[in-house]
């Protein structure tokens, strides 16, 4: 199992372009199953989570490809759809799998698609998916740990839903699931994502009627059947602010491009109440320089545009080096606070109190062995391994390299001493 060991104590210094966004590349490579029509995409992110969701659309039978040059593109083909099944085995990996359901049960009638099973960040049901396809008319059943769904007639119909709670995927399900649907959709309290818009973007490049991108009230008309399309996925905003907040904690001075600072807003408002000196260095570009001196501050995760759940993580690592008590509310996932255990252990002060953490700060930290329990607890093991006196060993990073592009080659780039072990 790959490991990361890290010197702490380097400022880092230069430009890293960040790459495109896993959370739009992959509701996107889903969406070609909707379609007999290739659909072309760009600037798609090389981690393991799309090698994944190749997989489980190469195991419906399409055909997907990837060519050589440039290694950022991806054509997928679903003309002769032949297994409507998203194995446990592949699914097992990835929670994004369920992003399967909403497409095939539009295109086909039909689909079986594994439960996710459990996360260390949180019980993660997927209710809320079902509740709204059974709304559109598909029988659903879940047995031997398999959603199994089945559409008297063929094919599913509009209907009025309102998620209980707003959920990025549910969202991104419904939305794939009723452009293929006899009649209108009105989806109410939908998530606002930017990957959800590129998502809508794509679908009305193949021909589906949606309106109210960007809101959280989507109208969709259905239609007959949908096309092929070209499209660039956005780039990774959470990739950005994870590498907007490696710039501050080494005190270094960085760059980052082939961002979009509008979809982290909330999150560089944070860091700029913190003291971190962040300038818009162009209209896809940031500027980073560490603050000497870090100011405490108060974070509530939010649905977007509020601050990302998936940068608290991140975030929390910057306030260990910060003067007084940070304090955090995490209010999407009821366990995302596995990395402040690890940090705790490298010196950080910080207490849990159910969602709530507090941080106290600033302590210096000390390199040890730590293991990455999460995609972002990971990211910000590293982030605090940067600053650390001595080695870190960040333990597990296959969960790092499900989101991030070559992050240790990255950040090596800009000065870190990083290196992977095998
Ligand atoms: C998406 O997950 C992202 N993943 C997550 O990023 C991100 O943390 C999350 O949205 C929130 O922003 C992808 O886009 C692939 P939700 P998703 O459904 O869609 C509850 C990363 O690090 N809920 O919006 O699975 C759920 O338990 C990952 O890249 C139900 O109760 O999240 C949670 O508490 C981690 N029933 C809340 O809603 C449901 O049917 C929001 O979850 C669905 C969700």
């Amino acid at each position: 199992m790959d490991r990361f060991r890290i010197t702490g104590g380097k400022p880092l210094e230069g430009t890293v372009r960040i790459s495109g966004a896993k959370n739009a590349a992959l509701p996107t490579m889903a969406a070609a199953l909707l379609t007999a029509e290739p659909v072309h995409l760009k600037n798609i992110p090389r981690v393991r989570d799309i090698i994944t969701m190749g997989q489980l659309i190469a195991h419906t039978n399409a055909r997907v490809e990837t060519p050589d040059v440039p290694p950022t593109d991806l054509t997928i083909e679903a003309r002769n759809i032949t297994d409507a099944e998203a194995p446990y085995e592949l699914v097992r990996t990835m929670r994004a799998s369920i992003l399967m359901l909403g497409p095939l049960v539009a295109r086909l009638g039909h689909a079986r698609v594994s439960l996710p099973g459990g996360c260390a960040i949180g019980a993660r049901p997927v209710d809320l998916h079902i509740k709204a396809l059974e709304q559109m008319g598909a029988e659903i059943s879940t047995e031997h740990g398999y959603v199994t769904a089945h559409v008297p007639g063929g094919r599913l119909h509009g209907a009025e839903i309102r998620f209980e709670k707003i959920t990025v995927t549910g969202t991104e399900n419904i939305l794939m699931a009723a452009s293929l649907a006899e009649g209108e959709t009105h989806l109410e309290s939908a998530a606002r994502e930017p990957e959800v818009t590129d998502l809508i973007e794509v679908l009305i490049k193949m021909g589906a009627r949606i309106e109210g991108a960007g809101t959280s009230t989507l109208v969709v008309r259905g239609v007959e059947r949908l096309g092929g399309a070209s499209h660039t996925i956005i780039p990774d905003r959470i990739e950005a602010g994870t590498f907007v907040v490696a710039g501050a904690i080494s005190g270094g001075e960085i760059e980052v491009t082939n961002c979009k600072p509008e979809h982290i807003r909330a999150v560089l408002a944070k860091l700029c109440e913190m003291g971190v000196d962040i300038e818009a260095a162009g209209p896809d570009r940031l500027r980073v320089r560490g603050a000497k001196k870090l100011t405490a501050i108060h974070v509530t995760t939010e649905e977007y545009p509020g601050f990302a759940t998936d940068m608290q993580a991140q975030v929390m690592a910057l306030a260990t080096q910060a003067q007084g008590s940070s304090e955090f509310v995490e209010t999407i996932f009821e366990n995302r606070y596995m990395h402040a255990s690890e940090m705790t252990r490298m010196g950080a002060d910080i207490t849990i109190d159910g969602r709530k953490a507090v941080v106290r700060g600033p302590t210096p930290l000390e390199g040890t062995t730590v293991i990455a329990s999460d995609l972002r607890a990971s990211a910000s093991l590293v982030l605090a391994g940067l600053i650390a006196r001595g080695e870190t060993i960040v333990d597990r990073v296959y969960h790092i390299d499900r989101g991030y592009e070559r992050i240790e080659e990255k950040l090596s780039r800009l000065g870190a001493r990083i290196e992977r072990l095998r």
